[in-house]
């Protein structure tokens, strides 16, 4: 079995070919540059660039495959949660590609495409595992229990962790999308220079990232251009600490309740390296996939489609993309 799939829900135009084993044949990934001139993603501009790059992105990874549609079994796609213009692209080529062959359509949750990285070959993780998911748009603590679904054990009350490295990274005068950059400063700063809120008053297993935001923004406007600027490898390594801490201090938590605790990171923020040193340091079993699975991109999506129902033609083509996951346990 072979499933094509489809990523398009923020500015990646990604399309991957995936055996039922779990074997990436291909995992082609656009990224479109154009969004970091005006400091975060536009809607619009990402959704026409999909529309100009679909088509070219998914021959790519045909070719790259050594296969053409005629070999595949399934055409899978990012169903939402994100983007809807973006996502809309995605969903009508993949209809369009499953319609022309009468192939089945497997709608996944880019969530849980995010988990079922962890999956790939060569070397996956098997559930049970705790998951945590930091990205731009999402910052998802996920008890996954098997190869389907996960149970949400918490998630961010306001800003998504990437959010909150690309918001910071703004303050202190870095470009976007600001994590990279923020943390390239941080290496040469004290993490313990400012103390900067990591939530801790949140209960239970939520984040929220957005009073840290501002805590930066009054430490700025305090020392005053010139000394911020003099300090700002102090200020990232402080504020970068405080990220890593808010998000494994609910780590740390989950994995207490756990008989056998197993952590899972993924997401762009897992290329950090303050926060992967912290993970290692946990004394349990750590799996973060490669970079380039960690950030979005199509295998993942076909991984979660091989544990996913199918769709039969022609009951897809009224299928509809989502902005924001449906309350409900992801399947
Ligand atoms: O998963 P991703 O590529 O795209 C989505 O948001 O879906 O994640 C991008 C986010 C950005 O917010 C970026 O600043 C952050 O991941 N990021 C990092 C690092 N690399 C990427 N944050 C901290 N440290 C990094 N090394
Ligand atoms: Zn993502």
């Amino acid at each position: 079995m072979t499933i094509l799939a489809l990523e398009t829900s923020c500015d990646d135009t990604c399309a991957a070919v995936v055996t039922a084993s779990g074997e990436i044949l291909a995992n082609v990934v656009s990224s479109q540059g154009v969004h970091d001139r005006f400091g975060g993603v536009v809607p619009e501009i990402a959704s026409r660039h999909h529309l100009e790059l679909v088509n070219a992105v998914v021959d790519d990874a045909l070719a790259r495959a050594g296969t053409d549609l005629g070999d595949v079994d399934a055409v899978a796609v990012t169903q939402g949660p994100g983007l809807v213009g973006a996502l809309l692209v995605g969903v009508a080529t993949a209809k369009g590609l499953a319609a022309a062959r009468g192939l089945p359509l497997i709608p996944v949750d880019h969530l849980q495409g995010h988990v079922a990285a962890n999956f790939l070959a060569p070397a996956p993780m098997e559930p049970p595992f705790l998951c945590l998911i930091a990205s731009g748009g999402h910052t998802l603590l996920a008890r996954v229990r098997d190869h389907r679904g996960y149970d949400v054990a918490g998630t961010t009350l306001d800003d998504a962790a990437g959010e909150a490295f690309d918001k910071g990274a703004r303050l202190l005068g870095l470009g976007f999308p600001g994590g990279p950059a923020l943390s390239r400063l941080a290496a040469d700063g004290d993490p313990h220079a400012f103390a900067f809120p990591t939530a801790a008053r949140v209960a239970g297993l939520d984040f929220s990232f957005a009073g840290l935001k501002t805590a930066l923004l009054y430490k700025v406007r305090d020392l005053g251009e010139e000394e911020a600027a003099r300090r700002a490898p102090d200020l990232a390594a402080s504020y970068e600490h405080a990220i890593v801490e808010a998000l494994m201090a609910r780590v740390e938590r989950a994995l207490a309740a756990d008989a056998s605790p197993r952590l899972a990171i993924g997401g762009g923020v897992a290329a950090n390296r303050r926060l992967r040193a912290r993970a290692e340091g946990l004394g349990v079993e750590v799996h973060v996939p490669p970079p380039e699975l960690c950030t979005d991109n199509a295998a993942m999506i076909a991984s979660a489609a091989r544990w996913a129902d199918r769709v039969p033609y022609p009951r897809y083509l009224g299928l509809d993309a989502y902005a924001t996951r449906p309350r409900r346990r992801a399947a």
